[in-house]
């Protein structure tokens, strides 16, 4: 990616300039912005609000955007890139994750899958393509978490490598620079990275706070796979099917306030710039200016001390909020196999 070339366009009076945005060396050399804005709308934000802060969030000096097929505002966010493209950001500039949804893992399904996210973002090659979950089980957007696939399986490692023999493919013919995760556990990856042609460079993985996943993080960075954290602040506007009791609100821990009262800045600011202090790429979403604006800020200003890094590792909550129980298989299992906390993959 060139950074010399970051054009004029790109700073608002109150951005911030694309080339000060930290980013990450991936294996092959490529770099990466070390945030990125999310884009899923959940059920309470549009496609087309969605698509507009994505035009917000590139002239405030955003160049990192986390989609999605299933996130349903593809053919809305495309026209927006364009837009943000013919305004002087040049591709290059720009770094463009999507992921294949889970009802499109057959090996036939894949790359039409992926050229549908292609031809809906407008463009001719994405920069990571990601395996949404390490499940094929399908349900409709918006289930209930009761929902259930009746034809739901387990993690069965070689139709996950068929599937992903497909994302090769497409790296091998130009369409995609980079593949990888999300979702998984250290087990899955063990035997992913035993079996492929081409390594995934990424693992997309709930991190905030309160859910820090230390080893996993320390896996795949010894691996030379970047962490990128989903739900960095915790997803607070998260739909009611994805609250449980017992569920932990990062923004309201004392230690996050007490470190935002320090900077005057919104907790979920701290989140984010803990993030990618500690090293990995979150991605928050926003669709208000004044929030995705305060979140790249937070991002470039001084960074936290020494001490409140060290609080911040202090308040793990090993608290997962998207616990994935529509994927599971079969009666009477609990969450927790989805994510092979004992170190078996559950079948
Ligand atoms: N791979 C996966 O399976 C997976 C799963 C979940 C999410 N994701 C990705 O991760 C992205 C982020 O996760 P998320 O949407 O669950 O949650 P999140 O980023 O933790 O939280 C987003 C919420 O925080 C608010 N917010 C953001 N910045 C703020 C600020 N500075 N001050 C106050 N409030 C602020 C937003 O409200 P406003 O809009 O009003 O600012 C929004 O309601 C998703 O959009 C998606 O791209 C991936």
């Amino acid at each position: 990616m060139s950074l010399s070339a970051a054009s004029d366009w790109s700073i608002a009076p109150d951005g911030v300039d694309a080339r000060s945005v930290p980013q990450r060396r991936l294996y092959t050399g490529a770099l990466m912005p070390a945030i990125g804005l999310g884009t899923f709308g959940s059920d309470h934000v549009t496609g087309a609000e969605v698509a507009e802060a994505v035009k917000g969030a590139a002239a405030v000096g955003y160049r990192h955007f986390d989609c999605a097929a299933v996130y349903g505002n593809e053919h809305l966010i495309g026209p927006a890139l364009q837009e943000i493209m013919a305004g002087g950001v040049p591709r290059e500039e720009l770094w463009i994750t999507s992921k294949l949804w889970n009802d499109k893992h057959a090996e036939a399904d894949v790359i039409p899958a992926f050229m549908k996210s292609l031809t809906d973002l407008q463009l001719d090659y994405l920069d990571l393509y990601l395996i949404h979950w390490p499940f094929p089980n399908h349900h409709a957007p918006g289930v209930d978490v009761t929902s259930r696939d009746h034809a739901a399986r387990p993690y069965i490692h070689a139709d996950y490598m068929k599937t992903w023999r497909q994302l090769e493919i497409l790296v091998e013919r130009g369409l995609v620079r980079h593949i990888g995760v999300s979702n998984m556990s250290i087990p899955k990856l063990e035997l992913l990275l035993r079996d492929v042609h081409i390594r995934p460079a990424a693992c997309e993985m709930e991190l905030h706070p309160h859910f820090q996943q230390p080893a996993l993080f320390d896996f795949v960075r010894a691996h030379g796979i970047e962490p990128i954290g989903y739900s960095p602040i915790g997803s607070p506007a998260r739909p009611p099917r994805d609250r449980m009791p017992g569920d932990t609100v990062d923004i309201e821990d004392p230690v996050i306030a007490r470190i935002a009262a320090r900077l005057g800045v919104h907790p979920a600011v701290v989140c984010v710039k803990w993030a990618v202090q500690r090293g990995q790429t979150p991605i928050p979403f926003s669709v208000t200016r004044r929030n995705y604006l305060a979140n790249l800020q937070g991002v470039v200003s001084d960074p936290l001390t020494d001490e409140e890094m060290a609080a911040i590792t202090g308040i793990d909550r090993h608290c997962r909020l998207i616990k994935g129980q529509v994927f599971l298989w079969k009666e009477g299992q609990d969450w927790r196999d989805l994510w092979d906390e004992d170190g078996v993959i559950a079948q």
